[in-house]
C-alpha cells in the first residue's frame, strides 16, 4: 500500500519523537570557582563539589555541567588551557576528579566537561614549542603572520584591549591569531596532527566514564587562511565572519567518526551560527556532527538596561521553536556564565518582585522543548551584584574593556553603569549557601566579592521555606521529570503582538498543557485565545500559594505570575 505523507514526512517526524537521554535531561550548570571552596584559599573547587552531591541530587537535575576544570593560568577563568589532561592545581586533583565523577554517577547524575578547543594557552606546551622556532614541529599547531608579509589583515579580538586579534613574537618574526585574549592563542584546526591530538585527547575523558561535551566556541574553529579583508564595521556582525568557517563540517564529521559515534554521549555546540540553517547543519541527527547547540538570539535580547520587549522574546522562542518542530533539537536557557543573572536581565530583581519573576523565568525553561541548561544560584534567584568600582572585577572582558574605554576617552560612567547590568562577573559571584560569613561559600577570602543578599536569599533558608525560589525550582523540574509532553511535545504560542503576557501550549497525543507567563508587575486581566478549550482545565503549576481566578477564558494574573494548566487528560 503507498501511503502519501502531506508536509512533514514521516522520518521527520519520527526524528524528534525518538527518545534520548539528553533530550530528557535536566543540565544543570556549576560554575566551579564559585560553587564551593574546600580548603580555603577563596577558589571553589572539585572537592567542594563533592561536598554538596547530595544538594545536587535534591534538586532532580539529570547532569551537571561544569566549566573547565583543566590546568590553566586563568586568564580567562579555565578557558586557557595549559594541560587538557590535568585538573587545574586551585581545584583539585585527578584523584579528586574520580570521586567525583563516582560520587555524580551513584547518584545517577551524569557529567559534561567542556571542551575548549578553538584556542589554548600560550602556556600550553604546544604554544612554547610553537614560538621557539618556525622550523618547530608544533609551530604549525597555530596560525601565523609572517613579518615579511607586511601588517596582517585586520582582525577582531574579543578580549584584547585594542581588539587586535594578531600579537607580535619577536623569536619568530611572527604574529600570531587570538580571536580572545592574548593569552588564548587560536589552534590551527587545518592541521591534521593537531587535531588528532585533540580526538585522543578527548577519547581519554570519554573513557573514564564523562557523559557529555560542551564545545566552547567551536563555531570559530575554522577559519578562512586566505585570510580576505573583511568590510567596515564587520565586528558588528562577527559571527557572519568567524562563525561556520569553510571545513567545519568537514572538522565535526572526522571528530563525529573517530570519537563520539564510539560513545553514547551528549554533545552540545556553544553558538549555531548565523541562521537556522547553520543550526540544523550542525544538529539535525542524519548530518552525524553534534547533538544539540544552544543560539545567541535569545541572549542578544535584553542588553540594555532601559529594558526589553517581551514580544522580541516570545517571537525569536517562536521562530527557534517552530524551525526545530520536526527536525534537530536545541538547549534552552536564559543564563549562564557569560551573561547576567537571569532574574536581573529578563526579569525583576527588586525585593518585592525578585521571587516571583525569578520562579516564572524558571517556568519558561522548564516548559519549553529542548534540553533545559540552568545556571547554578538561578535555582536560588540570585541576582546581579552590580560592582560600582572597576576594582571590584575580575572578568578579563570587562577589566579590558574598560582600559579600552579609558584609552579611547569614553564616557566611564556610561560604562560603569552598563557592566553593572551585562558584566559576566555578576553571575560569577560565590554560590549563596547559607547566611554564615562569606554565604558559606568558603571560609578564606572569596576571589571575587560575595552578593550582600546572601542573608536571606540562600539555599539553608529556601530549603525550609515551602514557597521558596528553590522549592519551586525542584517542584517544576520533578513536574517536568514526569510530563514527557513538555520534552516532546507540540508547542504553539498565542497572541504573540500581546506586550506582556506569554501563551503557550504544549501538546501531544497524550495531554495537551496551556502555559500562561505575566512578565509585567501589574496584575493583567488576560482573554485566553478562545481556540484553547480551557472548560477542564486544572493548575498544575502556579508561582503564587492563590489560584489564579478565571471565568471561562478570562484570567487575572498576579504581576510576574506563572501558571501551567492541563487541559485535558485522557
Ligand atoms: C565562551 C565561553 O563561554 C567564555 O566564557 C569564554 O570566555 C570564551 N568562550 C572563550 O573561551
Amino acid at each position: 500500500m503507498l501511503i502519501i505523507c502531506v508536509g512533514k514526512t514521516h522520518a521527520q517526524k519520527k526524528n524528534i519523537r525518538q527518545p534520548k537521554w539528553w533530550k530528557e535531561a535536566v543540565v544543570y550548570q556549576i560554575y566551579p570557582r564559585s560553587f564551593k571552596d574546600s580548603d580555603g584559599d577563596g577558589i571553589g573547587d572539585l572537592k567542594g563539589i563533592i561536598s554538596k552531591l547530595d544538594y545536587l541530587k535534591s534538586l532532580g537535575i539529570d547532569a551537571v555541567w561544569l566549566n573547565p576544570i583543566f590546568s590553566s593560568p586563568n586568564d580567562d577563568n579555565g578557558y586557557d588551557i595549559s594541560d587538557y589532561r590535568s585538573i587545574m592545581k586551585e581545584f583539585g586533583t585527578m584523584k579528586d576528579f574520580d570521586a567525583l565523577l563516582k560520587g555524580l554517577h551513584q547518584r545517577n547524575i551524569k557529567l559534561v566537561l567542556d571542551m575548549v578547543l578553538n584556542h589554548s594557552s600560550d602556556e600550553h606546551e604546544w604554544f612554547k614549542q610553537a614560538k621557539q622556532s618556525r622550523t618547530n614541529p608544533y609551530h604549525n599547531y597555530y596560525h601565523w603572520w609572517p613579518e615579511e608579509k607586511g601588517k596582517p589583515t585586520p582582525r577582531y579580538s574579543f578580549f584584547d584591549v585594542n581588539n587586535d586579534a594578531w600579537k607580535y613574537d619577536a623569536i619568530t618574526k611572527s604574529y600570531y591569531l587570538h580571536y580572545f585574549s592574548q593569552k588564548q592563542p587560536d589552534l590551527n584546526w587545518e592541521n591534521e596532527k593537531l587535531r588528532n591530538e585533540i580526538y585522543n585527547m578527548m577519547k581519554f575523558w570519554l573513557d573514564k566514564g564523562i557523559d557529555g561535551l560542551r564545545m566552547d566556541a567551536f563555531q570559530y574553529v575554522s577559519k578562512d587562511t586566505t585570510w580576505k579583508k573583511y568590510p567596515e564595521g564587520y565586528e558588528k556582525n562577527i559571527i557572519n565572519y568567524y562563525g561556520m568557517g569553510p571545513n567545519l563540517h568537514h572538522y565535526l564529521k572526522e571528530m563525529n567518526k573517530e570519537v563520539m559515534s564510539k560513545y553514547n554521549v551528549m554533545t552540545v555546540a556553544e553558538g549555531a551560527g548565523s541562521t537556522l540553517e547553520d543550526a540544523h547543519a550542525l544538529v539535525d541527527e542524519d548530518r552525524h556532527e553534534l547533538n544539540m547547540a544552544y543560539h545567541f538570539e535569545i541572549m542578544d535580547i535584553g542588553n540594555d538596561p532601559k529594558g526589553y520587549l517581551l514580544t522580541d522574546l516570545k517571537k525569536a522562542f517562536t521562530k527557534w521553536e517552530t524551525s526545530f518542530a520536526d527536525k534537530g533539537w536545541l538547549a534552552v536557557f536564559l543564563a549562564n556564565h557569560d551573561v547576567p543573572r537571569m532574574v536581573s536581565k529578563y526579569g525583576n530583581d527588586s525585593p518585592e518582585f525578585r521571587q516571583a519573576s525569578s520562579k516564572l523565568l524558571t517556568t519558561l525553561i522548564m516548559t519549553m522543548r529542548g534540553t533545559p541548561f540552568y545556571f547554578n544560584g538561578d535555582e536560588l534567584g540570585m541576582s546581579n551584584i552590580k560592582f560600582d568600582q572597576i576594582e571590584d572585577y575580575r572578568d578579563i572582558a570587562t577589566i579590558n574593556a574598560h582600559k579600552n574605554a579609558v584609552l579611547k576617552k569614553k564616557n566611564l560612567k556610561t560604562f560603569m553603569a552598563k557592566q553593572q547590568f551585562i558584566s559576566r562577573d555578576n553571575t560569577r559571584t560565590p554560590f549563596q549557601w547559607d547566611n554564615t560569613a562569606n554565604a558559606g561559600f568558603s571560609s578564606g577570602t572569596p576571589w571575587i566579592k560575595v552578593n550582600p543578599n546572601y542573608k536571606s536569599v540562600n539555599a539553608f533558608a529556601e530549603e525550609k521555606d515551602p514557597n521558596s525560589v528553590l522549592t519551586y525550582f525542584k517542584r517544576i523540574v520533578a513536574f517536568r521529570k514526569e510530563t514527557p509532553t513538555l520534552m516532546y511535545g507540540n508547542y504553539q504560542a498565542y497572541d504573540l503582538e500581546n506586550p506582556d503576557v506569554y501563551c503557550y501550549t504544549r501538546t501531544d497525543e497524550k495531554e495537551s498543557l496551556l502555559v500562561l507567563l505575566n512578565f509585567s508587575s501589574k496584575e493583567i486581566n488576560y482573554h485566553i485565545d478562545q481556540k484553547i478549550n480551557t472548560t477542564a482545565a486544572a493548575p498544575a503549576i502556579n508561582n503564587y500559594t492563590e489560584s489564579p481566578s478565571k471565568k471561562n477564558n478570562n484570567i487575572k494574573l498576579m504581576p510576574w505570575q506563572a501558571v501551567v494548566y492541563k487541559l485535558n487528560k485522557h
